[in-house]
């Protein structure tokens, strides 16, 4: 059997649509980074929802500077390795930078995610620009997840890495983004350095669930990078907390910061970014 085929027999398994129950029933969507199957199998025994391959793989397994030298085929490798220690977890797979640069490059690159790599869900930067790409991956069956606000792989337009979205244009310019994302089919939406009420208000107006890292306690689920939970990343960023200093072991880390998310004590005020 096949990990997509396990993870199809076993009734517990993370899909789209407990999500959007997930949210209905404010219900907590908990959610990690991870990049081998390791840790992914230790974040699975802990109860973690959903898995991301992000492309932060480039700084915190390459050890590159920013994201942007990672390729297709390393997000393939880490997907294959992570999907196969999942069986309830949903595996997200994220695009890399200039993977999508239009339809047909971003359709193919992302079949090679959910065909080779075993995604269940594919993960792109960007908003309304993505609109057509996110229309056509719906219509293939490639569930999407969207991330708006600090957007990495634009890190050299930015000129760093800053919360998004405290000026009201920008705010604005977010809300039709997250808008359009969700008209063109996206299944979940990622928030990344967003103010706490901007956050906590697309959360309330998106009917697809909304994760925050960086984005207060008011979204309906979080996402932190596996690297800063554990505690090994030498300097992480202010909306991080180190589980992994506060408790004995690795999976007593992860099993707290499941139990922090889901109990609304992470994040804290302290983590959170004011407009
Ligand atoms: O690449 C990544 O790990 C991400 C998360 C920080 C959301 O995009």
């Amino acid at each position: 059997m096949s990990s997509g085929d396990r993870k199809h027999a076993s009734g517990g398994a993370v899909t789209v649509s407990r999500m959007r129950a997930m949210k209905r029933e404010g219900q907590p969507l908990v959610c990690l980074t991870a990049y081998d199957y390791g840790f992914a199998a230790a974040c699975e025994r802990a109860g973690v929802d959903l898995l991301l391959i992000g492309d932060s793989l480039g700084m915190v397994v390459q050890g590159h500077e920013t994201t942007l030298p990672v390729t297709v085929d390393d997000i393939v490798y880490h997907t294959c390795c992570v999907a196969r220690a999942c069986q309830r977890a949903l595996v997200v797979a994220d695009l890399p930078f200039m993977s999508h640069t239009d339809v047909e490059q971003g359709l193919h690159n992302a079949g090679r995610l959910m065909k080779e790599g075993g995604a269940q869900m594919v993960k792109l930067e960007g908003g309304a620009e993505q609109a057509a790409l996110v229309e056509r991956l719906a219509v293939n069956g490639i569930p999407v997840c969207g991330h708006l606000g600090l957007k990495p792989q634009q890190v050299h337009k930015l000129g760093g890495y800053r919360v998004q979205g405290r000026e009201q244009a920008d705010a604005e310019r977010m809300e039709a983004d997250a808008r359009a994302l969700e008209a063109a089919g996206a299944d979940l939406l990622i928030l990344e350095c967003v103010p706490t009420p901007l956050a906590r208000q697309l959360s309330e107006q998106l009917s697809i669930p909304v994760v925050g890292i960086g984005a207060g306690g008011g979204c309906d689920g979080q996402i932190l990078v596996l690297h800063d939970v554990l505690g090994v990343t030498e300097q992480p960023p202010r909306f991080a907390r180190a589980f992994g200093a506060e408790t004995g072991s690795v999976q007593a880390a992860l099993a707290a910061y499941v139990e922090a998310v889901r109990a609304g004590t992470f994040p804290g005020s302290e983590h959170g970014f004011e407009a």
